[in-house]
């Protein structure tokens, strides 16, 4: 066992046993003033799967996010989270409980080092892993930056990182606290071809220890090579949910990403008009023009 991560690998498929998914969105509504930013979204997230959450620019991935996490109260609907109602539980509890999450915005601080940032996270996690962590914490985290890939980067201050790697720094923060659930918020923007493979290979390695992946992402190479399931989401509501392949061939789906305002212009459009930068890609269009992110 090298890595914080890999010291608990395998501990999630026992743990917190119950009936039902790890993550349960049940009919979940929130409106802010007159927008209906998430429109009675159910779907699941379970250990041992990568579950992709898509959709164009203000579809409500990230709302759908701060819900589960905590910092959005639904205007309706449920979250369970091992069984539980953890609809009004604090952020704090939620992660105590086992929820991870990486945000669309950068969040690490500039100041520290790459490897004190991991070392913060750590040990605001302590009260969980001090029992496992006694005398190993600095090489668990070495680890842990070797793992995700930026162990290259550990002394350097975190605000002098590329994007890419401040970004695998925001998983590695969120894998200290060792998650059931990880929630990625876009986690591959930012990084190149190569690492983003690599950011894949991770992914399924995460899922295969018995954690559950939950992850908004735009680069549809990387979703359709690494979710089991993906649900995509569209002005709040989902629009359909399946396998990869199942996803590709929607048509609800292929009209909501190529941006059709009536179905005249849908109709005059065949699957093969999706664009395609090969046979299992689509490509995201730009953002929806009066739609915020
Ligand atoms: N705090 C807020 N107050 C008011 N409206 C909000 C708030 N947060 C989000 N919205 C609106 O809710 C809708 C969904 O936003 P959200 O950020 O969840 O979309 P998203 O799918 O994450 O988009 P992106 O892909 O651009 O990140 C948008 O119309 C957005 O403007
Ligand atoms: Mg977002």
């Amino acid at each position: 066992m090298s890595s914080l991560a890999e010291t608990f690998a395998g501990s999630h498929r026992a743990s917190g046993s119950h009936d039902g998914p790890l993550l349960e969105v049940d009919h979940v509504v929130v409106q802010f003033g007159g927008v209906t930013a998430v429109n009675e979204a159910c779907f699941t997230a379970d250990p041992g799967t990568v579950t992709g959450l898509i959709g164009p620019n203000g579809a409500g991935k990230t709302t759908c996010f701060n819900v589960i996490s905590g910092l959005q109260k639904p205007t309706r609907g449920t979250v369970r989270f091992q069984g539980k109602d953890v609809s009004s539980t604090p952020v704090h509890r939620r992660s105590k409980r086992g929820m991870g999450r990486t945000f669309q915005r950068l969040e690490a601080f500039g100041s520290l080092s790459v490897r004190d940032n991991v070392k913060v996270a750590a040990d605001i996690h302590r009260g969980v892993l001090k029992g496992f962590l006694p005398g190993g914490h600095g090489k668990n985290i070495d680890a842990l930056l070797e793992r995700v890939g930026i162990a290259a980067y550990a002394d350097e201050r975190a605000d002098s990182i590329p994007t890419g790697t401040a970004r695998l720094l925001e998983l590695a923060r969120c894998l200290a606290g060792d998650p059931k659930l990880l929630l990625l918020d876009e986690p591959s923007s930012g990084l190149d071809e190569t690492e983003t493979d690599a950011f894949g290979d991770l992914l399924r390695d995460l899922a295969a220890e018995g954690r559950a992946i939950l992850m908004v992402e735009h680069d549809m190479d990387l979703v359709m090579a690494v979710c089991d399931v993906i649900h995509v989401l569209d002005f709040g509501s989902i629009i359909a949910s399946g396998d990869p392949a199942t996803i590709r061939r929607d048509p609800a789906v292929q009209k909501a990403y190529l941006g059709y305002s009536d179905e005249d212009d849908a109709d005059a459009h065949t699957v093969t008009d999706l664009p395609a930068v090969s046979d299992d890609t689509m490509v995201i269009p730009a953002a929806r023009e009066g739609v915020g992110s």
